[in-house]
């Protein structure tokens, strides 16, 4: 493949449910920008059907990221690529952000596009901080202190900026595609693809810890959560993005039941000093939460 400076246009899709992917999807939108590429970057939740079609449709190179969960993709992702318009043999990147490892997550998300027509190029997994606090059993796994996210930041952003520069001279680049890789990840995947369904009901709200303040149910995604007179409801089809529960004011969120243990555990603050998932990941101008410009010490690195 040619070298794609100058000429070509990159559209880069992405999930996050609390940042991590939004910030790579930025850093690396910075990246090929500085080898001279022209990007746009969207967040599926904000981007209408018929917007993103146009907008695939007119790219030279697509570009969809997202977080691994269980070796698998969100499922607003999954839906997302099966409504993109066919591509016949146009080049795509796939890239997932992942706390520790994944095997093939970002496979997973190459086969689907595959599936509507892309030939995938590049793919690619970042580490970032773990932003799985709800299990407070297995202390250590997430952070909230700055300077360690810092680290996740810095290093993922060099692998960012090596592998913008494979992309922008036309080089494949490919992780996560072998068969050893697909064997790890479906070790991890199968078991999460079974579980999937009794898990959407895991996210819950402690009564007594509420202060029905309605920021869950205006950052959920997929609306599972609803304002009822007296409490916030769960409807059952929560998709597992945690977002809710690492960015409730109160610490109300319950998973399992269980309320949050911040002797175990801190909730995660997202990727940057001041993230907020309004503004950052939403783009809502007015945010009673969003009392910071992000990323004073964040940026992309
Ligand atoms: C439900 C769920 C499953 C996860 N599974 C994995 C995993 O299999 N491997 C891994 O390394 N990280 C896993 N993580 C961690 C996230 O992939 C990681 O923190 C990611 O960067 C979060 O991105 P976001 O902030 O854009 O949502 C999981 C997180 C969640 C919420
Ligand atoms: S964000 Fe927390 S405190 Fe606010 S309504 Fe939701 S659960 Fe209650
Ligand atoms: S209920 Fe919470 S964890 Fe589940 S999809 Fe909504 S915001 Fe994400």
């Amino acid at each position: 493949m040619p070298n794609l400076r100058k000429t070509t246009r990159v559209v880069l899709f992405f999930f996050s449910g609390t940042g991590n992917t939004w910030w790579a999807t930025r850093a690396l939108a910075e990246a090929l920008t500085a080898e001279g590429l022209q990007v746009q970057i969207e967040n599926i939740e904000t981007i209408s059907p018929e917007e993103a079609a146009t907008l695939a449709g007119g790219a030279d190179l697509l570009g969809i990221g997202y977080p691994v969960y269980g070796s698998d993709l969100p499922e607003p992702m999954k839906g997302f690529v099966a409504r993109l318009p066919r591509a016949d043999g146009r080049p795509a990147l796939v890239f997932c952000t992942q706390y520790l490892w994944s095997g093939d997550g970002a496979r997973v998300g190459a086969a689907l596009l595959a599936r509507r027509g892309y030939r995938i190029r590049w793919s690619a997994h970042f580490r970032m901080p773990s932003n799985l606090t709800v299990n407070s059993r297995v202390p250590g796994m997430s952070t909230s202190d700055p300077q360690t996210i810092g680290g996740f930041r810095k290093r993922a952003a060099a692998n960012i900026v090596r592998w913008a520069g494979a992309v922008a001279r036309g080089k494949p680049s490919l992780t996560g595609m072998n068969l050893l890789s697909r064997f790890a990840g479906s070790w991890q995947r199968i078991p999460y693809r079974r579980g999937y369904p009794t898990m959407q009901d895991v996210i819950g709200v402690d009564g007594d810890r509420c202060t029905r303040c309605g920021r869950c149910v205006a950052l959920c995604p997929v609306d599972n959560l609803q304002m009822k007179p007296d409490e916030v409801q769960t409807a059952g089809h929560c998709m597992l993005c945690v977002r809710c529960y690492n960015f409730c004011p109160e610490a109300a969120m319950t998973y399992r039941g269980r309320p949050h243990n911040h002797r175990r555990e801190n909730l995660y603050p997202g990727p940057v000093d001041g993230f907020c998932p309004e503004r950052d990941l939403l783009g809502r101008e007015e945010s009673p939460w969003c009392t910071t410009v992000t990323g004073s010490s964040g940026g992309s690195a």
